[in-house]
């Protein structure tokens, strides 16, 4: 949001509009499959959708009717049920939940009495309220769950119930991209301490040094993984790191999550499973479903390695011209269909060197959206931190044990999707819409 935008009544709308456009989404995805799909587990890494349907109502009641609106709980006896941290996903298919016509129905009276309360915020006096906060809160978490059950999808078995248009094929001037581009060192402003609806985590603007450093202009494509597959890569140990090397022999990985190679030959065509549909590898579009050893793995053997989350968000920030720190690589407008590939409008990225127009100071592109992209950093606190608006949201998240993802993909929504946005998960996870680009330090060629 830019600062005409939170003007009152064009922030009830701004407001009114995301959290609708969420909800279309979640139609979407619980409309789609019938009630026995909704309420199956269909990987124990996951939660049944109706879980997340009904989630995705009581966080809603909690922090909109019960914690700016004073009002006392809809359901007392549901709310442990939905509480993310009481149960974890592999325990929520033994619940006692509500069935899908009852979660539905609980997410309809929540948003009827929510859209009344937004009629009436002044959007002053408690800074939950300030800028709209709690609401862009909401809408982001609800399109953060949207995603999630995305991933549900993409897992499921059966028949494809989504479908979506192809994106349109890379641009002409993409084949005469450089394969790196030069971030210049020096320091630069890392999260940020204005934009109205950012987490806590993105929090407080910072100046960090970063030295010089060379990145991939776009993420790292299917075709060039192939042949890190093929020249053994997922044999040699010397690329793996020892937790990587032992969890590679462990899960016996060979190739993307949801990859096979038919017939199992040597030399056979790469198909993968999308949503539902077999189809061939396309060589050109950013690889996807990696996980952080594997991404770390062909960065090495590539003789490179994973950029650090503050060269990551540098090369998506900075502009050398005015030494600013912008919104987002285009600028400091909000995300467009042309700039960006977000929302599910796609179900998969881009090919690579697609959205020009999107394209960061540096060159770089599609550092927005398509997949996210792994970086070589744990998740951790910006100096200045503060938990906000709970300790759960991120807090209690920090430490070596997660890598920290950025740039959102395909199916991420515009409203959760920032250059100081940060994700987070485990190196050993596939499931998420996760793909890399590689970087390597230019310091020692200047010197
Ligand atoms: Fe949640």
């Amino acid at each position: 949001m830019t600062e005409s935008q939170l003007e009152p009544e064009h922030l009830r709308a701004v407001i009114a509009r995301e959290l609708t456009g969420a909800r279309q989404r979640t139609a979407l995805l619980t409309d789609s499959v019938d009630e026995a799909d909704l309420v199956r587990q269909h990987s124990p890494l996951m939660s049944p959708l109706v879980w997340d349907l009904a989630h995705i109502a009581n966080q809603e009641e909690l922090w909109l009717l019960r914690e700016v609106g004073g009002r006392d709980s809809m359901h007392p006896e549901i709310d442990p049920l939905y509480d993310a941290f009481e149960h974890p996903r592999s325990e929520r298919p033994t619940l006692p939940l509500l069935a899908p016509g009852e979660a539905r129905a609980y997410g309809h009276e929540v948003r009827g009495r929510v859209l009344d309360l937004l009629d009436r915020a002044s959007f002053t006096g408690t800074r939950l309220l300030g800028d709209g906060f709690a609401f862009g809160m909401i809408a982001q978490h609800e399109v953060q769950h949207d995603e999630t059950m995305l991933i549900t999808h993409q897992i499921r078995g059966g028949a494809p119930v989504l479908s979506a248009p192809s994106p349109a094929p890379a641009p002409a001037d993409a084949f005469r991209l450089p394969a790196e581009v030069l971030v210049p060192g020096g320091a630069f402003t890392m999260g940020t301490s204005t934009e109205p609806w950012a987490l806590d985590n993105e929090r407080p603007a910072h100046t960090v040094e970063v030295a010089p450093f060379y990145l991939d202009t776009t993420p790292v494509t299917s075709g060039a993984y192939i042949e890190f597959i093929d020249s053994g890569g997922y044999d040699d140990p010397r690329w793996w790191t020892g937790a990587g090397w032992e969890h590679r022999q462990q899960a016996r990985l060979t190739a993307p999550l949801y990859w096979q190679r038919d017939g199992g030959q040597q030399s056979g065509q790469w198909t993968r499973r999308v949503f539902g549909r077999q189809e061939p590898v396309r060589p050109d579009e950013p690889v996807l479903h990696v996980s952080w050893y594997e991404a770390d793995a062909y960065a090495r053997w590539a003789g490179r390695r994973l950029p650090t989350e503050a060269e990551w968000e540098k090369a998506a920030r900075f502009d050398p011209a005015t030494g600013l720190t912008r919104r987002y690589p285009w600028g400091n407008a909000d995300p467009a269909a042309s700039l960006a590939n977000l929302g599910q409008v796609f179900l998969r990225p881009a090919p690579a060197g697609s959205y020009p127009g999107g394209a960061a100071p540096c060159g770089a592109r599609q550092l927005i959206g398509d997949v996210w992209e792994w970086t070589s950093s744990d998740f951790g606190p910006y100096p200045g931190f503060e938990a906000w608006p709970y300790k759960e949201y991120s807090e209690v998240f920090f430490g070596p044990e997660y890598k920290v993802l950025r740039g959102g993909s395909f199916g991420v929504s515009p409203v959760a999707c920032r250059s100081t946005f940060r994700n987070w998960d485990y190196p050993i996870r596939r499931q998420i819409f996760a793909g890399f680009r590689t970087a390597r330090s230019a310091t020692a060629e200047l010197a």
